[in-house]
């Protein structure tokens, strides 16, 4: 696995995550070459795995981790892997997991399609688990999808931001918490609780990950940096920044530092995380507990 600083929630999981990621890198049957090929290149690097660890940390919180909980993982791992195979083309990144992006490679055509591709898998995979599971799936893609929409059709504002931070990068978390409560055999209280503590968890997430857009490693991140201000998206720091603004004709990063949105904006993921951890309270006497308070903390340290 690539991780590069190897945290206790990774050891904790370490058996299961192996599982998950053999699973992840079996190809699909398909007649078509190419698309193997692509399948390959995507899933040769796994990445941090956050939306398995999740899921598997949520069924250790009310359970066991089964078979199911194996193939649920996977699977919201492959709706993340399609998101940013999408996103990329949207954005026109050129890297990603310190590698060319699937755009780079095989164009927009090639992204466009292996993501529909990976979804049509996503939706075959579903179809042999308990349908109870199909309809929050398909909910969580609709709702990323409409995130997506108002990020890049939308004015901006900080209600808007949280708003599509929300939808594109923390309900796939609440998604993957609450398959895990359920695979788990948690009960409806579990399924609020572990989801409040996944939603939470992806809001710090994509506010540190925007953070990070702007004073991040290149190489460490292993993806372009300054791509959100390159391509005009008004993140968290920079909209703080821009609050009552009047066009002083300041340098944007500047602004960032004289305003302190990195800062402002560090310390409202501080908050979600604290939200997070207070989620998870009832489930202190669990082995699974301290992992998750791990991940936590891990989502405000990260550097890549
Ligand atoms: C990353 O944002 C983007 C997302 C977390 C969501 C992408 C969602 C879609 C494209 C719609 C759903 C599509 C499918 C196929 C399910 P970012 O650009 O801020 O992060 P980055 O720096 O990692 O690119
Ligand atoms: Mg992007």
């Amino acid at each position: 696995m690539s991780f590069r600083t190897r945290r206790y929630f990774h050891a904790f999981l370490e058996e299961d995550l192996k599982r998950v990621e053999d699973r992840i890198k079996e190809v699909p049957e398909t007649r078509v070459e190419l698309i193997e090929s692509i399948y390959r290149y995507v899933t040769e690097s796994v990445g941090k795995m956050i939306r398995p660890a999740l899921l598997l940390l949520a069924a250790k919180a009310v359970g066991e981790v089964e078979e199911e909980a194996i193939e649920l993982a996977a699977i919201v791992e492959l709706i993340h892997i399609a998101s940013m195979v999408h996103d990329d083309i949207l954005d026109e990144a050129t890297t990603r997991r310190s590698r060319p992006t699937v755009v780079r490679k095989w164009g927009i055509e090639g992204g466009l399609l292996f993501g529909d591709f990976l979804i049509s898998i996503v939706s075959h995979n579903l179809s042999d688990l308990n349908p109870r599971y199909t309809k929050l799936v398909s909910k969580a893609i609709k709702r990323m999808c409409e995130g997506e929409f108002i990020e890049f059709f939308y004015p901006p504002s900080v209600h808007t931001y949280l708003k599509v931070i929300r939808q594109k990068t923390a309900i796939l978390m609440t998604l993957a918490s609450q398959l895990g409560a359920i695979a788990g055999g948690g009960r409806a209280e579990d399924l609020i609780r572990l989801g409040r503590y996944g939603m939470n968890i992806g809001m710090a997430f994509q506010i540190v990950d925007d953070i990070l857009d702007l004073v991040g490693d290149e190489e460490i991140m292993g993806k372009d940096g300054k791509r959100d201000i390159k391509s005009g998206k008004l993140t968290l720091p920079v909209l703080y920044a821009l609050e009552g603004e009047v066009g002083s004709g300041k340098d944007i990063m500047s602004l960032i530092e004289e305003r302190k949105g990195i800062e402002k904006a560090y310390a409202l993921s501080e908050e979600f995380v604290r939200k997070a951890k207070k989620a998870i309270d009832p489930y202190k006497e669990r082995p699974a507990w301290e992992a998750m308070m791990d991940l936590a903390d891990y989502i405000l340290s990260r550097d890549s």
